[in-house]
């Protein structure tokens, strides 16, 4: 088993790790291998959307997902104190020989066009009555937890305004790994996304927490496999 790294962040402001992270963890040490295989041969660009305190960017730096020395890591939150927390995790757990980019984004806006290999997603998944603005200067820092969490109807508006963008997103062999909790009804999604002729996706992992249950789907290209 990987370790996983070592966080510590202003709790107030940063989304702390929980069961949602820690599970996308485990699938991405599951696939490890496999995308190790699929991207052996170039330089591949990683992109964790919402990286909040940075423990899966850094755990995918540490531990060289999908290759190792061949990976640049992009981390776009729209959160100022979530990049700030990023870079920390990653200089706490000796990252410095890795490039690095923490960008204030919503969502992939920051990609201008960049296609990524490797795509990772722990949203705002709570289903909520709408999804909460960005906090102004000098409003209540402790707001941006708000907007880490509520996901609007369904808890999908930003998981669905990412799903849409994925075909300018991924590369050809491009893989996007998403957490949905039981709420988002992920099995719609995932053949709402597989109907469109373009996508296979496929349910890595499930594991019930306390009363929820999270789920971390693989979307990838149908013909990139
Ligand atoms: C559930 S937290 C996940 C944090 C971290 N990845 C983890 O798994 O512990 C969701 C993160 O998404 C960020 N976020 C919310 N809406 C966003 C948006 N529109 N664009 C980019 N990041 C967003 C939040 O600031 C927060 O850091």
């Amino acid at each position: 088993m990987l370790p996983t790294p070592y966080v510590r962040c202003d709790y107030d402001t940063v989304y702390e790790p929980s069961e949602d992270s820690f599970l996308l963890l485990d699938a991405l040490e599951e696939e490890r291998a496999s995308l190790g295989a699929t991207f052996q041969d170039k330089l591949s660009i990683v992109c964790e959307l919402g990286p909040g305190s940075g423990i899966i960017t850094t755990f995918m730096m540490q531990n060289g997902i999908p290759t190792k020395d061949k990976s640049i890591y992009l981390a776009a939150d729209i959160s100022p104190w979530a990049l700030e927390a990023t870079r920390d995790t990653a200089k706490h757990n000796s990252c410095n020989g890795t490039y690095l980019e923490p960008l204030q984004s919503d969502l992939a806006s920051c990609l201008k066009g960049r296609e990524v290999d490797l795509l990772v997603f722990n949203p705002p998944y709570v289903p909520a009555e709408h999804v909460p603005e960005a906090p102004r200067m000098g409003e209540d820092h402790r707001m941006w937890l708000d907007l880490a969490l509520l996901g609007g109807e369904d808890g999908m508006a930003v998981t669905k305004r990412l799903l849409d963008q994925l075909d300018n997103i991924l590369s050809k062999k491009g893989v996007a790994y998403i957490l949905f909790c039981a709420r988002n009804r992920p099995e719609e999604v995932a053949q709402r996304m597989r109907h469109n002729g373009k996508w296979k996706v496929d349910l890595i992992m499930h594991r019930k927490a306390g009363w929820e249950v999270l789920s971390v789907y693989r979307f990838c290209r149908d013909n990139a496999i």
